[in-house]
């Protein structure tokens, strides 16, 4: 059953005068309008079409009801705001699509739906999140792999049914499809990240634990959690600062009152070995004093931002800063240029290492700008994908708005890829060094600028088991500088759920908690635990390192790897409160190096080798190694 009618309020009647079939059926998420077997929608598929042992070639398409060809594509739909194909899949092992997210790495097929546009929503199972990634694998029954991106920025969804087959419905762009042959999976992944850009290379430190929280409200609290973790001694490198480091929220500033003696602080953690990422929106206030903040007076004479659809006002909304802001249109090299310069400008006010770009969906807290949206085909299309409230406007802009690259309804989900590479050469420029970007909007090959969390996740055990998945789920799309929230973003936590979020935090390959909860809170024993998992994970930071240098310079995942001698057993394991049970794979070597509570420290200590040996008495590994900062890798592999 393909579904004929995928918008809701499906009725017989509806359903009868498109000319498909109406038949019901408990089974769960079934259409029950979908297309009969001789639909008289859609184009054919024919000319001098050859079967061969990979599928078919010579296809043409053409508009008309002629014979339908027993063919792996079953329908497409070409018309102005709705494309739609069906295609089916050799088995039922398909992973990938994003963002949401997902209860198991490998989806089910029954009849399941997920609709892509990026969007400001805490992870609630498939709801469209963050980013999007139309890129999914298949590992066939022989298991060989493929892996099939659609290249398609505009709101979208895809149904999974049980045929196997899938259908991709998108309301506009073309319909650009990429496949690459693996054959093992890994393979996939490193023909993806060579098409879409290889992951960079993060600096050595960002590799280090990192500490953050929204609500710090002062640099008192701010220095008695510094202290906390150092009195201590839990290994960490890296103190983020969040909103409320700046003057009323607007960017470029800093609190002087409650954050009075920031920057001379920032220098302190500095020469104690350790690097500071700030946070910055993309939204800028209007309603400062004219000639009081550069940040909106450049902009407005440089005409940066989103507008509305006249493409010359522009779009006013509202979100963190008091009042109302307007939105940078990343894809104008004059916005480019504007925030390049306020970039390198704020590094002499606050001696930053890294960037944090968050709310870039972008996040805005109305039903499109002020005054609301028109009513026309672009802002209300005919069908609105399967994703949350079935508005595209809700909590950001209008889609009829204008930016530089087109309207707004075809570059949304491109607005946070969009602003990382700039924000990424910006960081380069402003530190000299590596750069460090952060964001939490993503599109196809944003992992070559920057890494990703996995947004205001829930202080629940459910959303640790997850996190799993969704960290999987960003190696597939290239971006395996991930994480998600240690000890969860929403909700409190508990003692025990915490310590455990820390234990598997500290494999994360991105690993930060963003909570009230740090590892110091909790007193001496939690304390205990968590520096000893945090002193495993910066043990192997050498081999961390390797991973991600295998992975800018080959594409390979990191943190997931399945031995091709593999037999799976089952072993049950003891693993009380403070232990988080460790495995090292046959046949492999990590190389290590005795921790310490910086990588700056960590980094001049000795080196040392585990070796695990395979059943044949043989292990093999690699070690790449530079001074893990300058820009570009500077040493070869060892
Ligand atoms: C967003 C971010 C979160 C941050 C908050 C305040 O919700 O996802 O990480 O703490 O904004 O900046």
């Amino acid at each position: 059953r393909v579904d004929c009618h995928p918008q809701p309020g499906a009725s017989q009647e509806s359903c009868e005068a498109r000319g498909c079939t109406w038949c019901t059926t408990d089974v769960p998420n079934a259409p029950w309008c979908f297309f009969p077997e001789d639909s008289p929608y859609g184009y054919s598929l024919g000319g001098n079409a050859e079967k061969t042992d990979k599928g078919w070639s010579k296809l043409t398409v053409s508009p008309s009801v002629c014979h339908r060809w027993d063919s792996p594509l079953v329908d497409l739909f070409f018309s102005n705001q709705y494309l739609q194909i069906t295609t089916a899949v050799p088995s039922t092992s398909v992973y990938g699509f994003g963002e949401h997210e997902h209860v198991s790495f490998k989806h089910s097929m029954d009849f399941v739906t997920y609709g892509m546009y990026s969007r400001d929503q805490a992870p609630t199972p498939n709801a469209n999140l963050y980013g999007v990634h139309p890129f999914y694998m298949c590992v066939e029954d022989d298991s060989n792999a493929h892996g099939v991106l659609l290249l398609n920025s505009n709101a979208q969804d895809v149904s999974l049914s049980p045929n196997p087959s899938l259908t991709f419905r998108t309301i506009g762009g073309i319909l650009d499809f990429y496949v690459f042959l693996g054959p093992t999976p890994e393979n996939v992944v490193q023909q993806y990240t060579e098409a879409i850009g290889r992951p960079h290379m993060p600096a050595y430190w960002s590799l280090g634990f990192q500490l953050s929280r929204w609500g710090y409200g002062s640099i008192d609290v701010l220095k008695e959690t510094v202290n906390r973790m150092h009195h201590y001694d839990i290994p960490y490198d890296v103190q983020h600062l969040d909103i409320d480091y700046m003057e009323r929220r607007l960017d470029f500033t800093y609190d002087k009152e409650n954050f009075a003696g920031l920057p001379e602080y920032l220098q302190e953690l500095r020469k104690a070995g350790m690097h500071n990422v700030i946070i910055l929106d993309p939204f800028i206030s209007k309603d400062e004093e004219p000639g009081t903040y550069k940040p909106y007076d450049l902009g407005e004479e440089m005409g940066v931002w989103v507008n509305n659809s006249d493409g010359v006002t522009p779009a006013v909304g509202e979100a963190w800063p008091p009042g109302h802001s307007v939105f940078p249109d990343y894809t104008n090299p004059r916005t480019v240029e504007w925030w390049t310069q306020l970039c390198l400008e704020f590094k002499n006010v606050l001696d930053y290492d890294g960037i944090w770009i968050d709310m870039n969906e972008p996040s805005n807290f109305l039903r499109g700008q002020f005054p609301g949206c028109a009513d026309n085909d672009i802002n209300n299309p005919p069908y609105i994908p399967s994703i949350s409230d079935r508005s595209l406007a809700q909590k950001t802009l209008c889609p009829d708005s204008k930016t530089y690259l087109g309207e707004h309804y075809n570059t949304h989900s491109l607005f946070g890829w969009s602003q990382t590479e700039p924000t990424f050469h910006a960081a380069q420029q402003a530190t000299g060094k590596r750069a460090f970007v952060l964001s939490r909007s993503t599109f196809v090959g944003s992992g070559k600028h920057g890494g990703h969390w996995l947004g205001d996740n829930f202080s629940q055990w459910k959303d640790m088991h997850y996190s799993i998945i969704g960290m999987l789920e960003f190696n597939l799309f290239g971006m395996p500088y991930i994480g998600a929230d240690i000890c969860g973003f929403n909700y409190n936590t508990t003692y025990e759920l915490c310590l455990r979020w820390m234990q598997l935090g500290s494999f994360y390959p991105f690993s930060r908690n963003h909570n009230e909860q740090d590892p110091a809170f909790f007193g001496e024993e939690f304390a205990k635990i968590s520096r000893a998992t945090l002193r495993i994970r910066y043990s192997l930071l050498p081999y961390l390192y390797t991973l991600f240098y295998e992975s800018h310079v080959h594409g390979n995942t990191v943190g997931y790897k399945v031995p091709s001698a593999w037999r799976g057993t089952y072993a049950t394991v003891d693993a009380p409160l403070n232990k988080i049970p460790l495995f090292i794979r046959g046949g492999y070597i990590l190389p290590e190096q005795a921790p310490a509570t910086t990588t700056t420290k960590s980094r001049l200590n000795p080196f040392g080798l585990i070796v695990a040996l395979n059943e044949q008495g043989e292990a093999s590994g690699s070690l790449f190694w530079d001074d893990g900062d300058s820009i570009g890798e500077s040493g070869p592999p060892l």
